[in-house]
């Protein structure tokens, strides 16, 4: 079956989205990204409503984005401000905005939405086709961790708060370096289901789709605070950087 890039937000609603990840607090990687893109344009790949991007705009940086699910974008739309960012609904292996940018940006785990390596790395050469001559592709996602897992499944929280726990069910499938997650918000409104699909891949192979592309790396840390990547690191912001002189 072709990959459908709405299917993320057709299977998590734009509003879901804001309630269920209101915990991720954008403070530290806006303070990151502002610094990195040196005042220029940014480019947001799977924009969605706006997390990341409205505080940027709000720095004083001209933000435009791809997205993949229409509702999403509506509701970036919808959020003031929301009309001063430009959006182009598709998918972002090959959506092109038009304009040259000093930074694109591919935040939680994003390129894992995309279904195969080949996509990735399509995702990596447009990118890489949006910059300008020295501007940075920021990729932020998890270190695969397969033995987090037993029989192939595991279980873990993700949120434990007063009014809501979050909770992650996962199956692993090492062949294809896929792992398939349901999410599960436990609040006094309810349950809610919030499933996705991962092609995962370790940070060493996201470094040769980045080479591929045209781009080596600058710097990889283990959050946006800039803290040392390590063995133990579950997490990591990368910074890719286009050659200045081709
Ligand atoms: C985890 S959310 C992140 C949203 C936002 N960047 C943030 O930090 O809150 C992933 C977003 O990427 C979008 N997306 C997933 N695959 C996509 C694709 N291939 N092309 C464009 N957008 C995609 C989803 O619709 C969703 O809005």
């Amino acid at each position: 079956m072709p990959f459908d890039p709405s299917e993320y937000g057709r299977h998590i609603p734009a509003d879901v989205y804001d309630d269920a990840f209101a915990y991720l607090d954008p403070g530290a990687a806006v303070e990151r990204l502002v610094a990195l893109a040196e005042g220029g344009p940014v480019c947001e790949f799977g924009i969605g409503t706006g997390r990341l991007a409205l505080p940027l705009l709000r720095h004083g940086l001209t933000v435009a984005g791809v997205e993949g699910s229409p509702e999403m974008a509506a509701r970036l739309r919808d959020k003031p401000d929301g009309e001063r960012i430009e959006v182009a609904v598709g998918d972002f292996t090959g959506t092109r905005v038009a304009g040259e940018f000093s930074l694109v940006l591919l935040a939680v785990n994003t390129i894992f939405a995309l279904p195969d390596q080949a996509a990735q790395v399509a995702c990596f050469r447009n990118a890489a086709a949006h910059l300008r001559p020295g501007g940075r592709f920021v990729v932020e996602a998890w270190v695969p961790d397969p033995g987090a897992f037993r029989a192939g499944t595991s279980l873990r929280p993700v949120l434990v708060a007063q009014d809501a726990v979050l909770l992650e069910a996962a199956e692993l499938h090492p062949a294809e370096q896929r792992m398939t997650t349901t999410k599960v918000r436990l609040s006094n409104d309810g349950v809610r289901l919030l499933p996705a699909n991962h092609r995962y891949a370790w940070p060493a192979e996201l470094d040769l789709m980045a080479e591929l592309a045209g781009m080596t790396r600058e710097h990889r840390w283990a959050d946006w605070t800039g803290a040392a990547f390590t063995d133990d690191s579950r997490n990591h912001v990368t910074v890719y950087r286009r050659p200045e002189s081709a």
